[in-house]
């Protein structure tokens, strides 16, 4: 009977640990053992006083604990029990790593660097409570070694679009911190609002910081403003605060890299002083997203503007420790420069091909100064085009090509695809979410990615330093929005880059993350439950259509309607793909504990025709970003819409060449093809549409060609190219979308189109 009573006595004792080691990210290996360390008053820290490095380590853990329990720790004194931090020559951990042994009378956390013992005293708080609590603060027995899988961890915040406090900010890079990211990109300069004080240029802040308040409505809707407008929303971080930040990141292990963006995305510089620009005309700050006839880059042929750039780096040098300066250079509109007479004579005279050249150029020139000052640039993947500055480390945000470019041609590069880490994106819903920016980047896809990819062999790999989230702010409009977006998204992809692929589990991630839930709870952070929302996904079968209907939330049920009705408890409970053979609109609900979750059900309508379920082959390989719900997306049944990216089929400069087999010879008398244009996005409606049939799949004949009838400066809409005819029996139709070249007055002018298809409908 003794006997018995002791072994649950220690099975729950090793319940309690086992509870408590929720670490995020997951360690390299940990040992969890019976029993468990308690701080109390007459636990001691020991360390060596004379490091100073460590002294700042010890004070940071010291003031944590005194936080969460009002207990002051002895230092280096005689006691019952020591925490022993300890700097000492380790191998196999490197710069970051750390080791901690947990026993009943010490815990010790070894590491090369303070760094590494950051992470350590991260790992353990990660077991405490997380606010001020009278509880007995335990530490399971346990031994740790850990070090992170890619030295660059990042986390991005927009603080142009919306301004956030310095206070937040702090909170902000707390956060980041916990997951022991190490990298806060502070986004400090864009159109909307000049975020620096650059004391050679007050007007940058007290014009470029503040601008006429439209936070009432959505971004791309708010008007321009008119004269005389108070300029009442804004704010700016003088160059004191901005120390402070840097103080208070680095006693975290956070570096902080200002981006200091340029050439484009600067209307906010030209509204403080307009000689920057290449029209040099007055204008006020943008309010949103109304550029219209205001300008947003500096002019490149204009050497006053490079002066400029010095003296504003050389204050931003002089502030930031980082090793990294960001300069931007994303989504540069060219057109300003193809009729400036200084751009177009620096081309000339500096013997460069065109206006990538130009870009090119100012990047080059910007970073030959900032490296004479011992620093390094990053920019965005644009600065490939024209050709890539020396020295230069690429941040990939247009999927993943740049950063493959970049990689292959043995620079560094740091991951930020859009998908899935832009976490302006939604992560459920849309219905019941936040308004956000577009995009679905999911707790799952996060926790999913790699940032290595396929196409790179091992060498080219050690060139990704690591992935970064980003969080633009165009929708984002207080601090607790942006708490929701990042949590619990920022645990996931702290997993991605510090924990060891093989470690990766996306069962015990969620197992753990419960505990980081209950922990943002008690600290009054906001954050989402999780991603409720039904994928629903068709999938073709010898030529039938079925839906696949899936749900991130581990352990739930799938309850659906296909009447039109919200599903409830007594609806169709999920169990093998449900064919799809009429017209219908599917609703689907994720049951969790016998409730129904999330806000409303995910809802798609399927449109029957003739070609439903058959099989399309393409000529031109489809892009690897938009592939909708697979190969046979052009007959699912599924209509796009123009925000959302998964329902489309992505050509990147190639014709659409589709061939539908439609299994048997069929009555048809009319075919389809639904076509996007986004302007912005260079996707635009294909030149013309040619429709051919066949019966033996070689000998094709056309029926008819239909050109494009709309305006290629239309800014977004869905097209149906389409043909009529008699009657005809037929077993094999072939859709050629011809691609389109962006028009003169973009971006990419004379460059090739997206085209983008959503369905080949056959009646
Ligand atoms: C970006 O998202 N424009 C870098
Ligand atoms: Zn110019």
């Amino acid at each position: 009977m003794k006997k018995l009573f002791l072994v649950l006595v220690l099975a729950s004792n090793l319940l309690i640990a086992q509870r408590n080691v929720s670490i995020i990210p997951q360690p390299v290996s940990l040992q969890i053992n019976q029993g468990a360390f308690v701080i109390d008053n007459s636990t001691a820290v020991k360390f060596n006083t004379a490091d100073k490095e460590l002294k700042l380590a010890v004070n940071f853990f010291s003031a944590a604990i005194r936080n969460i329990s009002g207990k002051t720790l002895l230092l280096n004194d005689v006691a019952k029990n020591n925490i022993v931090f300890k700097i000492a020559k380790t191998n196999g951990i490197g710069d970051e790593g750390y080791t901690m042994n947990v026993s009943p009378s010490s815990i010790t956390i070894v590491a090369n660097t303070k760094a590494g013992v950051i992470y350590g005293i991260q790992s353990l708080l990660q077991t405490l409570p997380a606010i001020r609590t009278n509880e007995v603060l335990q530490v399971p027995c346990m031994s740790i070694t850990d070090f992170p899988r890619f030295k660059y961890r990042g986390m991005h915040l927009d603080v142009s679009r919306h301004f956030f406090s310095p206070e937040f900010v702090k909170e902000y890079i707390n956060l980041l911190a916990s997951y022991k990211m190490n990298t806060f990109h502070w986004h400090l300069v864009d159109d909307q609002g000049w975020r620096i004080e650059i004391k050679k240029y007050p007007l940058l802040t007290s014009v470029g910081a503040w601008r006429v308040d439209q936070t009432d409505k959505v971004w791309a809707s708010r008007p321009q403003a008119k004269t005389g407008e108070a300029a009442t929303y804004g704010g700016y971080y003088t160059q004191e605060q901005i120390k402070d930040i840097i103080k208070y990141a680095a006693e975290r292990n956070v570096t902080i890299i200002p981006e200091i963006e340029m050439p484009g995305h600067v209307a906010s510089a030209i509204a403080s002083y307009p000689a920057l620009s290449c029209t040099q005309q007055q204008q006020l700050p943008l309010t949103g997203g109304n550029y219209s006839g205001m300008s947003s880059n500096y002019c490149a042929g204009n050497d006053s503007v490079f002066t400029f750039l010095e003296n504003v780096l050389t204050e931003v040098i002089a502030l930031f420790p980082s090793k990294y300066i960001h300069i931007g250079g994303d989504e540069v509109e060219k057109g300003p420069w193809k009729v400036c007479p200084k751009c177009q004579t620096r081309i000339k005279s500096s013997h460069l091909e065109n206006e990538d050249g130009l870009q090119s150029y100012f990047i080059k020139r910007i970073e030959k100064f900032i490296n004479s000052k011992n620093r390094k640039i990053i920019g965005w993947d644009e600065i490939l085009e024209g050709g890539l500055a020396p020295e230069a480390t690429v941040m990939s945000w247009r999927g993943e090509a740049g950063g493959i470019e970049a990689a292959k041609a043995h620079h560094d590069v740091i991951m930020t695809p859009g998908s899935p880490v832009y976490f302006d994106h939604y992560q459920a819903g849309p219905e019941g979410e936040p308004l956000a920016i577009g995009g679905m980047n999911t707790l799952k896809k996060v926790y999913d990615y790699e940032p290595i990819p396929k196409e790179l062999n091992a060498a080219e790999a050690k060139y990704v330093l690591g992935a970064q989230a980003n969080l633009w702010a165009e929708y984002i409009t207080t601090a607790e929005q942006v708490e929701y977006m990042v949590l619990p998204r920022m645990l996931a992809l702290a997993e991605v880059v510090w924990s060891p692929k093989e470690n990766k589990n996306w069962e015990n991630f969620n197992e753990r993350l419960k505990n980081h839930f209950k922990a943002f709870g008690q600290r009054g952070l906001h954050y989402s439950l999780g991603n409720f929302t039904v994928s629903i996904k068709p999938s073709s079968q010898n030529g039938r259509l079925f839906v696949d209907l899936s749900t991130e939330i581990l352990n739930a049920a799938i309850y659906y309607t296909t009447d039109g009705t919200e599903p409830t408890l007594s609806s169709n409970i999920y169990a093998i793909p449900i064919e799809i053979n009429a017209s219908l609109l599917l609703k689907a609900s994720t049951i969790l504990n016998g409730q129904i979750m999330g806000v409303k059900a995910a809802r798609q309508n399927f449109v029957m025709h003739k070609a439903i379920g058959k099989n399309v082959t393409y000529t031109n390989p489809l892009s690897r970003y938009y592939q909708a719900d697979g190969p046979n997306s052009l007959t699912d049944g599924v209509r796009g819409t123009a925000a959302v990216g998964k329902y489309w089929h992505g050509f990147n400069g190639d014709d659409l060449i589709a061939i539908i087999d439609m299994g048997e010879e069929k009555n048809i008398q009319n075919i389809a093809i639904g076509c996007l244009q986004n302007y912005n996005d260079w996707i635009f409606l294909p030149q013309s549409v040619k429709f051919e049939t066949s019966n033996d799949g070689n000998v094709f004949t056309e029926i008819k060609t239909v050109n494009n009838p709309i305006d290629i400066n239309t800014k977004s809409v869905m097209f149906d190219f389409k043909t009529d005819f008699p009657i005809l029996s037929v077993r094999y139709i072939r859709v050629t979308a011809k691609n389109n070249l962006c028009p003169p007055d973009h971006n990419g002018a004379g460059k090739p189109a997206w085209i983008f298809a959503d369905e080949i409908v056959v009646e």
